[in-house]
């Protein structure tokens, strides 16, 4: 057995499938897709191949011929916490394609199905999210970024519905009784008002990156190559476009700083609020939660992230998640690269400042496990959900913005590119990435301590704090919230929400409960539409064990499913005294239903860690 990854139970020394022929049978009723795959081999095999799933049951594996041969197949009794269940097939000799008949389970860690009265739209919905490694929990694959594939995708689903996929759109039909190959009966698959809509990929990517969603959505073209799509009817869809009215600028934005835009389209889709991100980078169609639309510049900057993945991430790939720096550190410096064309130095110069506030609390959150502020972390036995952090992503900027000041701009655009046109449809680790850095900027070893910035653990002396006017004048306001002073009205007159973001990060987290109120009752934050301010806010009252802001708290964790608030909301009350421990079991238990399964497990490891 050649682990290549410890996150997989993918075999190295075995070819590795590289391409999935999926049909998905979508059940809204009982929250299940009864599916079928037929998986292409890199290469001819015989004898033992492992696959990863969760929570799947798997009812067939026979040979790709007609007429298709039993292959014998075990899968793992117990599953493992982090791993899932291994699947062993037993291939017959020289085998480069097999087929597989299974079904999802109703709690599959990758989907959240919504019921009617849980959407806008008053229809059933249902959406994926695979990464880090949840793609296992709805198709048996090598769930390893560093195995890339091309795919087909039929899904059937109930006629009025839409369902969309982050893969190249190829037909709205009629579901044939050849389409299947065994995922359900024909009856089943050909009823009166089913539809299947068919996608094709034909760029490789990873499985983490497989991404669907189907309910009751619509679209608004912004662009020759841009769409929103949303759930929600008029209203929602009106308002998206507006939001995302600059999107196809972006793109050309991000063309002339990076390369190329490998993947034709560039479409949004905009999910029910229990999405438990803020964006996620699936190819050709970002999925984004609807909190980010609010007509302020933060919108903007989740959308140059997830734009900025289409060329670091989505292109250039981590070979496992220890090397997730290499997606998120880069794509954080490129999202930032985008805004200040887009929206001015000073906007990237504050999201710099917010970043690296949150850099510094990582280290405060993982004193005591310092292995998690390493570049490079050992994560065997780690799900990735669980410490997932900011120091990948503003730990990584910091290494390639620390580049960028010793061989200046010019070079490192050019750097930047090459890097990108090398590797790309590629999966690499950070070795590969050093060696590259070193081979084409000779003597950078001797500059940088490029030891340190990978395998150390900590903030690297040499890095460094943005230095904008804007951004210091707020962090001096926020110094002087201490001795008692509030921001004026003029001072913050035209503060949008990421500048009250980076005050109320920067105010001391000691303060007295009568600070937080005074602060409150002069600019209302507990009751802000923006969340990224409310929630800074309740984050800062928690701890002063004030517990007039219970009900907002209560609001917000039962209003929206992204983790960034879920995290530090609940773990602020958990961490406090057994009124507020209580009040988040409570709230937990009755919100729980409407969050996504990674959410969920989210947010139960965080009580029972302060259980
Ligand atoms: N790829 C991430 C989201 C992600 C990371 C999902 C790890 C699952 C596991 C995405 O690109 C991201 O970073 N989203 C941020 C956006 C922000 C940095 C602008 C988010 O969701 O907050
Ligand atoms: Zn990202």
């Amino acid at each position: 057995m050649a682990p290549v990854d410890p996150h997989s139970y993918t075999d190295g020394a075995h070819p590795v499938v590289s391409h999935a022929a999926l049909a998905f049978y979508l059940d809204f009723a009982a929250s299940t897709i009864h599916a079928s795959a037929l998986l292409t081999l890199s290469a001819p095999h015989s004898g033992d191949l492992l696959l990863d799933t969760r929570a799947l049951a798997v009812h067939s594996v026979s040979t790709a011929a007609e007429p298709p041969e039993p292959i014998p197949f075990s899968l793992a009794a117990t599953p493992d916490p982090v791993l899932g269940s291994a699947l062993t097939l037993t291939l017959p000799p020289d085998t480069t394609s097999f087929r597989l008949t299974f079904s999802t389970s109703p709690g599959a860690s990758a989907l959240q199905w919504l019921a009617p009265p849980q959407t806008a739209s008053g229809h059933p919905f249902v959406f994926s999210q695979c990464q880090s490694i949840h793609a296992r929990s709805i198709f048996p694959c090598h769930d390893t970024p560093a195995a890339r594939i091309t795919f087909s995708l039929l899904l059937n689903v109930p006629s009025q519905l839409s369902a969309v996929a982050a893969a190249r759109h190829v037909a709205h039909r009629d579901p044939l009784p050849s389409d299947h190959r065994g995922a359900c009966d024909d009856e089943l698959w050909c009823a009166p008002g089913r539809i299947v809509e068919e996608f094709q990929m034909e760029q490789s990517v990873p499985p983490y990156l497989f991404a669907f969603a189907a309910g009751g959505i619509g679209f608004r073209d912004l662009g020759p190559r841009t769409r929103v799509y949303a759930e929600g009817g008029d209203k929602v869809l009106d308002e998206a476009a507006r939001e995302f009215a600059g999107v196809e600028e972006m793109v050309k934005v991000g063309e002339s700083l990076f390369g190329p835009y490998e993947w034709e389209r560039f479409d949004l889709l905009v999910l029910p609020p229990s999405f438990p991100y803020g964006g996620m980078e699936n190819p050709r169609m970002v999925f984004l939660t609807p909190t980010v639309i609010k007509g302020d510049a933060a919108g903007a900057q989740v959308v140059a992230h997830e734009l900025a993945h289409s060329w670091t991430g989505n292109l250039i790939t981590n070979k496992t998640n220890e090397d997730f720096w290499l997606n998120e550190g880069f794509t954080t410096y490129a999202e930032r690269r985008i805004v200040e064309v887009v929206q001015g130095e000073e906007r990237a110069a504050l999201n710099m400042g917010i970043g690296w506030r949150g850099l510094n609390r990582m280290m405060e959150r993982f004193k005591d496990n310092m292995e998690f502020t390493k570049l490079k972390p050992k994560m065997a036995g780690i799900d990735p959900d669980d410490v997932y952090s900011e120091v990948p992503y503003e730990k990584g900027f910091q290494f390639l913005w620390r580049i960028e000041r010793q061989i200046g701009r010019p070079a490192f655009d050019e750097f930047l590119k090459k890097y990108i046109a090398t590797f790309k449809f590629q999966s690499i680790d950070t070795e590969t990435f050093l060696q590259f850095l070193k081979k084409n900027v000779p003597g950078i070893e001797n500059q940088i301590d490029l030891q340190l910035w990978v395998e150390g653990t900590g903030i690297p002396p040499d890095a460094m704090e943005p230095d904008s006017a804007t951004y210091k004048k707020i962090c001096a306001l926020a110094a002087e919230f201490k001795s008692g002073k509030l921001p004026s009205e003029d001072e913050v007159a035209d503060w949008s929400g990421q500048e009250w973001e980076l005050y109320l990060e920067n105010l001391p987290t000691d303060v007295e409960a009568s600070q937080v109120t005074a602060l409150d009752e002069r600019y209302k934050l507990s009751e802000s539409r923006d969340y990224e301010v409310k929630v800074a806010f309740l984050q800062l009252a928690i701890p002063t064990g004030c517990k007039c802001y219970f009900n907002e708290v209560e609001k917000c964790l039962k209003q929206v499913g992204r983790m960034k608030y879920l995290r530090p909301l609940y773990s602020s009350l958990a961490k406090c005294s057994s009124e507020e421990k209580m009040l988040a079991q409570r709230i937990f238990s009755e919100a729980q239903e409407f969050y996504h399964p990674i959410a969920r497990s989210v947010v139960e490891a965080i009580l029972s860690k302060h259980s």
